[in-house]
């Protein structure tokens, strides 16, 4: 359910895209020697899989006569090859092949189009957006290692939502909300903490769970602006791992993957599937809101609101786009 859309101006479009890792595909949606063009941060890029199954990424436009490298172009090899006069480049952006001339001249060689970092960590691809096109400030997150083997994959999820992709992070911290929106008790004792380029919020409280309340803990680490792994420690143990992409600065990509111990009992994991389906329940009942609320610079916040104004300082930094990163502090 994505709820009616106004046609109000909203304010959010007068908002730049913020730099940073972002998902752009799952790893599964982009085979071996397929091209795909992207759609997002307001612009395009070609991604494709070479025969070695590494992804690349560039600019969408051949510098030979300008045709657009995700229309009728294919891969050779580990190389992109373009559809209209079949040159081919490597994923540094260099010319590899001419067929109808010898002549490649070194700078040609080494890049004549412009290269996206993308990066697969855990099932996702990755790109490095920065409108400078600035070197990748901090790495790709991972989730956190999971206890007794490796991670249990027990669903993907995707959403396109029209709102800024600031304000859905933001959400975790409207703690008023909780309870308005989803009926959990609220607000939790919870503790937000800014390290650099990563966000932590620790809760320690009484989770309404499909065998009723119960002392639970959520970790939630979100590590730039497009990245956020959550692990959830009840009656179950669940990690949810998060990536909001801007399509534009009014449209977002929200994608989740949700993943549990290995080693569940039947009952285990059918608690386990209740307690994701509760999650999921949640972004479906903000959804309607994200999809009709304004961009609210000055937000008339009380005691009682979270740390909205905390994860806005540092949210911040990500539209700073010639800034070298947060200072390091001597100790
Ligand atoms: S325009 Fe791409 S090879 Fe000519
Ligand atoms: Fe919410």
């Amino acid at each position: 359910m994505t709820g009616t859309t106004t046609s109000l101006d909203r304010g959010y479009s007068q908002l730049p895209v913020p730099y940073g890792w972002f998902a752009v595909a799952m790893s599964n949606e982009i085979g071996n020697g397929e091209v795909k063009t992207m759609r997002y941060f307001d612009t395009e890029f070609v991604v494709w899989r070479g025969g070695d199954g590494q992804l690349r990424a560039v600019d969408p436009f051949c510098p030979h006569m300008g045709a657009h490298l995700g229309i009728n172009s294919d891969v050779t090899g580990n190389d992109l090859r373009c559809g209209y006069h079949h040159w081919r480049f490597n994923g540094e952006g260099g010319v590899t092949k001419i067929p109808y001339s010898d002549t490649i001249t070194a700078s040609m060689k080494r890049n004549c189009l412009k290269t996206w970092p993308i990066e697969e960590v855990e099932g996702v691809a990755y790109v490095w957006y920065h409108p400078n096109k600035t070197a990748p400030k901090w790495d790709v997150a991972r989730m956190p290692e999971c206890p007794g083997g490796d991670w249990v994959l027990a669903g993907s999820y995707e959403w396109t939502v029209n709102i800024n992709c600031s304000e859905i992070p933001e959400n975790g911290q409207d703690y008023a909300h909780f309870g308005a929106v989803h009926g959990v008790p609220g607000p939790p004792a919870t503790d937000f903490k800014v390290d650099g380029w990563v966000r932590r919020n620790t809760v320690v409280a009484e989770m309404k769970t499909p065998k009723g309340l119960m002392e639970g803990k959520i970790d939630a680490t979100a590590t730039g602006p497009g990245q956020s792994i959550t692990e959830f420690v009840d009656v179950t143990h669940v990690v949810m791992n998060q990536q909001v992409t801007p399509i534009t600065s009014e449209q977002t990509h929200l994608r989740w993957q949700m993943y549990h111990i290995p080693g569940l009992s039947d009952g285990k994991v059918r608690v386990t599937q209740a307690r994701i389906r509760d999650l999921v329940k949640q972004v479906n009942q903000d959804i309607p809101i994200w999809n009709n609320k304004k961009c609210e610079t000055r937000p008339l916040l009380v005691k009682g609101d979270g740390p909205i104004l905390a994860y806005r300082q540092q949210y911040a930094k990500y539209y700073d786009f010639e800034d070298d990163g947060p200072k390091v502090v001597a100790a």
